[in-house]
């Protein structure tokens, strides 16, 4: 049988069990949890999932499709990893920007075995062709193989074995409403309240071989914006602290000067949200401005500013969004030692 597509070009699709490929990855991996479990917090996304889990495999069938959406650093990638652990099979692992073509696709969903999960992340930059291709393939388990070219050209439909596509996203709003649509599950990831962040630490700090104190847990947990990545990011700076000091264990203390030392704040600002607060107060009055005009003057792409800072900058009250633009509020004036003016003050 002749080969109907090329091999899928290596940057579109990668295997879970790549090497990884900085010290920083290896930790990443050993600390994501492989069960529901033991992944931490998000208690009704963990409960909903397990039913739905459980109902597909006493039923003897693969799962509906599922989407994760959610900030970065929330568990998405992590939880798709579980998912396919708790179902005992295979992950292929691919992302809307390595999909260059349809093609590049068509090759991957027609290399997948029964049963198998297709993790697609960051599903919402999926170039349009593709996105086409994937509502056949995820609703008829079918892909349309075009034989020839110009008028003579005719499309041979190829049936796929059923498959599990989990697709996670930090964009949801820019996903189109049909292929949003064949996701038989939807998972929103919430940012986790300090008490499951404390535990977090605590249990990655177990898997690197740290004694961390409970207070230090917390200090930790106060300044990680709610975000598992950012607790493990802090968890591992700390812990180089305590390697080149000597200590045995990790104090509170230890926690305030290592952080004092890498520039995280008490409200666990760093130091690019910083220069977004400083440029909306001192470049443009306070606002209103535009996520282009700010992200220029601080020198970080737009997507950073919008999908890293901004949410938590809200969420914390130190920004506003606007129709007009994003608005400094008084909390953000306040915090940077500035007196905010008074248009801000009576209505922030
Ligand atoms: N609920 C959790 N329990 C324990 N560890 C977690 C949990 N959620 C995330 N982590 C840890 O946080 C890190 C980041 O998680 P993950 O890579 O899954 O985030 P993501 O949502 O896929 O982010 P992105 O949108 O940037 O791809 C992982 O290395 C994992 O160890
Ligand atoms: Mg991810």
């Amino acid at each position: 049988m002749p080969q109907l597509f090329n091999d899928a070009n290596e940057e579109s699709l990668r295997m879970v069990s790549a090497e990884p490929q900085s010290n920083e990855q290896v930790s990443d991996e050993e600390l994501r949890p492989d069960t529901l479990e033991t992944f931490i917090g998000q208690p009704h996304l963990k409960a909903q999932m397990k039913l739905f889990l459980d109902a597909a495999q006493l039923r003897g069938v693969p799962p509906d499709h599922i989407l994760l959406a959610g900030p970065p650093g929330l568990g998405k990638t992590t939880l798709s990893m579980i998912v396919a652990h708790e179902l005992g099979v295979p992950i292929r692992v691919t992302s809307g920007p390595a999909i260059q073509h349809a093609g590049d696709l068509a090759s991957i969903v027609s290399s997948l075995d029964e049963g198998e999960v297709l993790f697609i992340d960051e599903i919402h930059r999926l170039p349009r062709a593709a996105e086409e291709l994937l509502y056949i393939a995820m609703e008829d388990f079918r892909v349309d193989v075009m034989v020839g070219k110009g008028p003579g050209a005719s499309s041979i439909p190829l049936t796929l074995p059923r498959f599990t596509v989990i697709g996670a996203t930090t964009r949801e709003g820019m996903l189109p409403s049909p292929l949003r649509a064949r996701f038989g599950f939807t998972a929103h990831l919430d940012y986790y309240p300090h008490s499951e962040l404390e535990r977090l630490i605590l249990r990655s700090a177990d898997v690197l071989g740290i004694t961390v104190d409970k207070d230090a847990a917390y200090e930790l947990s106060v300044r990680s914006r709610g975000t598992p990545r950012v607790a493990n990011r802090l968890l591992r700076r700390v812990r180089d602290w305590a390697i080149v000091h000597s200590l045995s264990r990790v104090s509170s203390e230890a926690v305030l000067d290592a952080l004092e030392l890498y520039q995280i704040d008490s409200e666990g600002l760093d130091r690019l949200d910083i220069a977004v607060l400083t440029a909306m107060c001192k470049q443009f009055a306070g606002g209103p401005v535009g996520l282009n005009n700010l992200s220029a003057m601080v020198g970080e792409e737009a997507e950073t500013v919008e999908t890293v800072c901004e949410p938590y900058l809200v969420r914390e009250g130190f920004m506003a969004r606007t129709p007009r633009g994003r608005i400094a509020t008084s909390k953000a004036w306040n915090h940077l030692g500035l007196t905010p003016p008074d248009d801000v003050t009576s209505l922030f």
